[in-house]
């Protein structure tokens, strides 16, 4: 049975008090909060085992290079990839769309090349195709919005098709409307066009059973603090044969095979692209992450956002000042436990600072997402909470006691 109230123990953060009330933490689209589980394989890796790795042939070296391949070989059964050759350990999903761009993009991205993504995407996948696009002379497309801007259009997204995008980049769930798009069905009618496929998996892979396997995507980008690790620790999925053609971005120690004075040869996947001393404590700390997660099981995980998003949409449908973004309630299938919402005359910084002085962190502003969220609303800012494990009803409840403050404060008529 999945126990929110019990899951909330691990962490030691929720037990915190915010402005003396129980602390509702609602921002786990930003950053997650760590289980004590994590804290603590990160303090015993600097306590007891603190080397690099893969160089050292002593006890602690070879305990600390085990602990990392341990955290990769987690990484690619809980994202279906085939081993570890396929999952390259960057900071950040941000890092990891960048290397796709700079390695992949440079050598495949040609002038007069296109390059579709959508409305909806972070700034992460959309400057970095910019950047690229501006050194190429390529076309970046956009797909449009449609139902109230809550869904991709996918006739447009058809029609853009049709222009054979080299590359097709799509974010699995968007970090402002919630909406979890089809990107098995996007990534199959991109293959059928001759299009590479990379997924942002940054808000489904902490939240959902992603599996790149079924999605059949060539790569995905996520970060590991939005899932239960530390920052600093992120991963780009790619499929061997395209991480096998690519040049590596940073050259150094560790990514190569050999070197002499007039070149060096490269060494074997993922440590090709892993140039330096790794983040030995992230990856270990996103292993035990990973254990974590697998312990409750993805399903519940999903199965406990939705019903929690359900219920919030439910109680914000009774209040007339509030409008909510993104599919309705009646589409939760469709939906994450990211919800961004506006109070009718009071602006989303306003909002949050109320918020906070009721002890609830929520996020206001454009959320990276700055040509979506200036076509959503004229403020160019919206209120967002988004829900993970640890969060439960009484945060909800919480929240709806802290709009009808907001509106106390604001003089706001319902
Ligand atoms: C959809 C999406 N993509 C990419 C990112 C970038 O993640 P990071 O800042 O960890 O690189 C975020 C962060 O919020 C996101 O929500």
């Amino acid at each position: 049975m999945f126990d929110a109230e019990r899951i909330r123990r691990d962490f030691p953060i929720l037990s915190t008090a915010s402005h003396g009330k129980r602390f509702v933490y609602l921002d786990s689209a930003a950053t997650s909060q760590k289980p004590k589980s994590v804290i603590d394989a990160i303090v015993d890796y600097y306590n007891t085992y603190n080397a690099n790795i893969n160089r050292g042939v002593y006890e602690i070296s070879e305990r600390a290079t085990d602990a990392f391949i341990a955290s990769k070989e987690k990484l690619a059964k809980f994202i279906g990839a085939h081993g570890i050759e396929e999952t390259i350990y960057v900071r950040n999903a941000t890092e990891a769309l960048n290397l796709v761009a700079l390695s992949w993009g440079e050598r495949n991205i040609k002038s007069g090349d296109h390059i579709l993504i959508t409305e909806m995407e972070h700034h992460s996948n959309i400057v970095p195709w910019q950047m690229l696009a501006k050194r190429k002379g390529a076309v970046l497309d956009y797909v449009k919005l449609t139902h109230g801007m809550a869904y991709l259009d996918m006739e447009d997204l058809e029609a853009k098709l049709e222009k054979s995008p080299k590359l097709v980049s799509v974010t699995h769930v968007s970090n402002v409307l919630g909406t979890v798009n089809d990107v098995k069905r996007i990534t199959k009618l991109a293959h059928e066009c001759g299009a590479t496929v990379l997924i942002d998996g940054a808000q489904s892979v902490p939240h959902m059973r992603v599996d790149v396997a079924a999605i059949g995507c060539d790569f995905m980008a996520l970060s590991g603090h939005k899932m239960l690790a530390p920052t600093g620790i992120g991963a780009l999925y790619g499929r061997r044969e395209l991480l096998e053609a690519m040049e590596p971005v940073l050259g150094g120690g560790d990514m190569i095979r050999s070197v002499s004075m007039h070149g060096a040869t490269w060494n074997d996947l993922p440590w090709k692209f892993e140039a330096g001393t790794s983040n030995i404590e992230g990856a270990i700390g996103l292993g035990a992450a990973l254990d974590y997660l697998d312990g409750i099981g993805m399903d519940s995980v999903r199965e406990h956002e939705q019903e929690l998003t359900r219920y919030a949409m439910d109680r914000f449908s009774e209040i007339n000042a509030v409008s909510v973004f993104g599919p309705p309630a009646s589409d939760i299938e469709n939906r994450s436990g990211v919800m961004a919402f506006a109070i009718k005359g009071v602006h989303p910084h306003d909002v949050a600072t109320i918020f906070d002085r009721e002890g609830i962190a929520i996020r206001a502003g454009h959320h990276c997402a700055m040509p979506l969220v200036t076509q959503l609303v004229t403020e160019k800012a919206l209120s967002r909470m988004s829900f993970y494990i640890y969060n439960t009803k009484e945060d909800v409840d919480r929240v709806v006691d802290a709009v009808g403050v907001v509106k106390r404060i604001m003089r706001i008529k319902d």
